[in-house]
């Protein structure tokens, strides 16, 4: 009896192993898989099946491979829902095509499901794949596959990442513990905020990025191309899809992808199964790719072994002043100077590139068209190359804060991250000597062919001497205390070897021309911005003083119609003005030449004309401070690209106390034919003697003339004088440039005439101020009758009491000349 009752038991527990061991190949609806039954995949790969993890004596449905131990688990169905009883459940399709996971204890209830859109199947069947990917087909297409929901391994073949067709968004999750298949807090996912990039992260923060795709690899993982020899990867980006995906070259590898209980990402790949735990790869890599190290913090980056990991980039300074001397980033950085609308790039090279949520991509253009696209545009601060196989292609761009740059030892790719400070790989923080900053604040010297003496001694006599005569006014000791580059300045310092190279080492080639301080040469930086480099020589007429004058000046400065100053450089001897560049010259070089003046139509000179009254406006009125800029003619009217006219050169401009109106100095400059009388004579100068010399410009160009050097066969007049005189006789139009003939409104032409005999009147009181002349230029209402203009013959009451031949020479070529006057 006993026997047979052993043997009973016996039997049925081999009947229940035998059954446990009972493997299917499909599940169709009148085949079921059961508690202890297994679907395995039609080459043994993989299993499907119900598991209990670790401790846990929960039962889940899942697939792990075949062949490994220990159990190796790829994909969970009722990760959230666990069955709690052993032999509980089974795993039915219905004729919808729907996976059901049926609990056999509590009858009909659903612990899991597969939803399909599908009313009627006649056939489904789902089937294990050799790629370990659970399949429900209706005979010719596919319904359903557990690739699409993915647990926390990504197997060969199966895509991470959005289908846009229907919304479906792939996201790797962890296990919340290891006897806990149901969702934990890491996830890994293509973050589709801004230019697509793989992002893990620890609920809705992101712990770290792998960074977008750069058509080699993803920028955060370098090392990791997508061509070797194992495996490769796959990017897409299109309307249908943003899908990663990894796939193996040879039969016999295996690998997985998993996203660990810590929220590392771990690659297994091996070919003998007995070394299935074999890491290929894991992320994070180290201690910079964590996204809070310093990567939360704007314009910081981390690099690798040194101490500590986090510093701003160039050009950029802690954030909190109290670490301004730390090196410790964490706090975050900002830029040193406003990086407003700057043109400068560092190319910051080796770099995972930042954060790309807040980006913006087009994949045809080239990288010097995306540097434009990011210079037009104040709020992009960053641009690199899209793609960079095949020598580089595309454009991104950031906009905002950089976040989590990180410096690769080798591999990264190229960054070029906007910046206040241009030339910057040599700007020079170290700030001008002492003795530098004493000859700044020379007051005056600066006679006339002598240069530069002994500027110590002078200073220190000269400061004296006006000291003691109280002539010396504290606004331009105030102004001349300064050093370049400094904060408030908002001037960059260029070193001269950074110039030297961008103008090939001062050649002739790049010669632009010859000021009267000395010559202007054109330059390229390295971020490939023109420039124009003004180099005070060494014996020239403008000191020290006037150097610091225009720096200080036109740093001030904001107007378009106001020549850009980029920066400067002081080194030794030299001294240099570097200005944004203007492409075509100056004013003087179209006007006054025969070919070229056809290029000027009366409507840009029209344009020219009030651009320059506009800019003299600001400088009088509008700016912060009142400015007189003392050497207003054209060929210091400097034209951009579309002809919009500048005003350049502020070498002798003088700010002004805002009650002020009139100055007196003891030295007169300017250039003749432009200067006013009571300026010359006296030494008197105001808003009036820039009007004056503006009255000179506009007949200038409506002439085409010089005022100065004007010949005509009946009088001795100079173009004022021939201006006024047929405007008393009546036929002011012959003035008109015979180049305009026929092609210019007459009233206009008449009306820029009587302006600008208004402007030359001989008493400054006379003379409108800029404001009026704007409001003229615009208008049509009557206009006062012009008085006679100063200086309509040719030859200036100083110089023809002057013996200087030396001024003579300088006058004739058009220079600005200095006047010791004496008295
Ligand atoms: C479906 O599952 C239930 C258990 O929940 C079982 O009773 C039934 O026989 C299964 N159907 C098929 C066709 O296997
Ligand atoms: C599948 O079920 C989920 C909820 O479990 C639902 O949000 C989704 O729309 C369903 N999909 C289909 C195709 O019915
Ligand atoms: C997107 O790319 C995938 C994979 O290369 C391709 O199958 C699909 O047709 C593409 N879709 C579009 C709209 O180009
Ligand atoms: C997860 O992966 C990381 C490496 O990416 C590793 O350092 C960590 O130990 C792993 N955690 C577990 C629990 O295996
Ligand atoms: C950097 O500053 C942060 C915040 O003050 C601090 O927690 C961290 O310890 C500092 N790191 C170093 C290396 O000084
Ligand atoms: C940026 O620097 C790298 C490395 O020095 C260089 O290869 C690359 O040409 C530079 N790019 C530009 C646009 O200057
Ligand atoms: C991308 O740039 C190219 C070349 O500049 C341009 O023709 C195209 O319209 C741009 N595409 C988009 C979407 O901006
Ligand atoms: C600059 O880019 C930002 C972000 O794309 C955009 O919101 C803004 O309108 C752009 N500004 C200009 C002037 O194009």
């Amino acid at each position: 009896m006993e026997i047979f009752t052993m043997l009973f038991v016996f039997t049925s527990l081999l009947f229940s192993i035998l059954s446990i061991s009972n493997t299917k190949d499909i599940i169709t609806p009148s085949v079921s898989i059961r508690d202890g039954e297994t679907l395995v995949s039609s080459g043994g790969s993989f299993k499907l099946g119900f598991f209990s993890p670790g401790y846990s004596s929960n039962r889940y449905l899942g697939i792990w491979y075949n062949e490994i131990s220990p159990l190796t688990v790829v994909w969970v169905a009722n990760r959230e829902n666990p069955l709690t009883h052993l032999s509980a459940g089974a795993l039915n399709i219905t004729n919808q095509g729907a996976l059901v996971l049926l609990s056999d204890t509590n009858r009909n209830s659903i612990i899991w499901s597969s939803n399909t859109s599908r009313k009627f199947i006649r056939k489904p069947v789902a089937q294990l794949l050799e790629s370990g990917n659970l399949v429900v087909n209706d005979g010719n297409e596919l319904v359903w596959q557990s690739f699409d929901y993915p647990t926390d391994n990504l197997l060969p073949g199966m895509k991470l990442g959005w289908d846009l067709k229907t919304g479906l968004n792939k996201v790797l999750s962890s296990w919340k513990d290891a006897d806990d298949p149901a969702p934990g807090e890491f996830s890994f996912s293509i973050d589709r905020s801004g230019y697509p990039q793989l992002v893990v992260k620890k609920g809705l923060r992101a712990q770290y990025r792998l960074g977008s795709w750069n058509g080699l690899g993803f920028t955060g993982s370098p090392e990791l191309r997508s061509a070797n020899e194992l495996f490769k990867f796959d990017f897409v980006l299109n309307e249908s899809e943003v899908s990663y995906k990894f796939e193996l070259l040879k039969d016999e590898l295996h690998s997985r992808l998993l996203l660990n209980l810590s929220g590392g990402l771990q690659r297994f790949m091996w070919a003998d199964k007995s070394l299935s735990n074999n890491i290929i790869y894991s992320a994070p890599v180290d201690r910079c790719d964590t996204y809070d190290l310093c990567g939360a913090y704007a314009f910081s980056f981390c690099r690798l072994g040194t101490d500590p990991q986090c510093s701003c980039l160039q050009g950029f300074v802690q954030k909190s002043p109290r670490y301004q001397n730390s090196k410790n980033a964490s706090l975050g950085c900002v830029p040193k100077t406003p990086l407003g609308c700057s043109n400068g790039f560092q190319n910051f090279t080796r770099a995972k590139l930042p954060d790309t949520s807040s980006s913006w991509t087009n994949s045809s253009m080239s990288l010097e068209e995306c540097k434009k696209m990011c210079l037009r545009n104040c709020s992009c601060t960053a641009y690199a190359n899209l793609d960079i196989s095949g020598g580089g292609s595309g454009c991104l761009l950031w906009f905002g804060e950089l976040i989590d740059i990180k410096e690769f030892d080798s591999g990264g790719q190229d960054l070029f991250v906007r910046t206040a400070l241009l030339g910057l790989d040599d700007v020079k923080t170290s700030k001008p000597s002492g003795v530098k900053k004493k000859a700044a604040i020379i007051a005056s010297v600066g006679l006339l062919g002598m240069g530069m003496i002994i500027l110590g001694l002078v200073f220190y006599k000269r400061k004296k001497k006006l000291k003691a005569q109280g002539k010396m006014k504290n606004i331009r000791e105030k102004n001349f205390d300064f050093e370049c580059g400094n904060e408030d300045m908002e001037l960059i310092t260029f070193d001269l070897a950074t110039v030297s190279r961008a103008t090939d080492n001062f050649s002739n080639n790049n010669k632009l021309g010859e000021g009267g301080f000395g010559p202007v040469y054109k330059g390229t930086l390295i971020e490939g911005q023109d420039i124009a480099v003004k180099r005070l020589s060494k014996c020239s007429g403008q000191g020290i003083k006037e150097f610091m004058n225009e720096v200080i000046l036109i740093a001030k400065l904001q107007h378009r119609n106001l020549v850009k100053l980029l920066g400067c450089c002081i080194e030794g001897d030299e001294k240099m003005l570097i200005y944004e560049y203007m492409p075509n010259k100056s004013l003087d070089y179209f006007i006054f030449d025969d070919t070229r003046s056809k290029f000027l139509s009366w409507d840009q000179r029209i344009n020219i004309i009030g651009g320059i009254a506009r800019g003299l406006l600001y400088l009088h009125q509008d700016s912060r401070l009142r400015i007189i800029h003392r050497d207003l003619k054209t060929s210091n009217v400097l034209l951009d690209k579309d002809m919009n006219p500048k005003i350049s050169d502020f070498g002798t401009a003088r700010a002004f106390g805002a009650d002020q109106t009139e100055e007196n100095t003891n030295r007169v400059v300017g250039t003749y034919g432009y200067m006013s009388p009571e300026y010359v004579v006296d030494g008197l100068f105001s808003i009036k003697s820039d009007v004056y010399s503006f009255g000179v410009m506009v007949l200038e160009i409506v002439s085409g003339k010089k005022n100065r050097g004007f010949y005509h066969p009946e009088h001795k007049l100079n173009l004022l004088g021939h201006a006024w005189t047929l405007w008393i006789e009546g036929r002011p139009l012959e003035v008109l440039d015979k180049m305009l003939d026929g092609s210019c409104p007459l009233p206009d032409v008449s009306r820029c005439i009587h302006i600008a005999l208004l402007c030359v009147q001989q008493q400054p009181e006379d003379r409108p101020n800029m404001a009026s002349v704007v409001l003229m230029l615009g208008g049509e209402g009557s206009l006062p009758a012009p008085k006679q203009p100063g200086f309509f013959t040719d030859r200036n009451p100083v110089e023809a009491d002057s013996s200087s031949t030396k001024r003579e020479s300088h006058s004739i070529n058009e220079m600005s000349v200095t006047l010791l006057e004496a008295r």
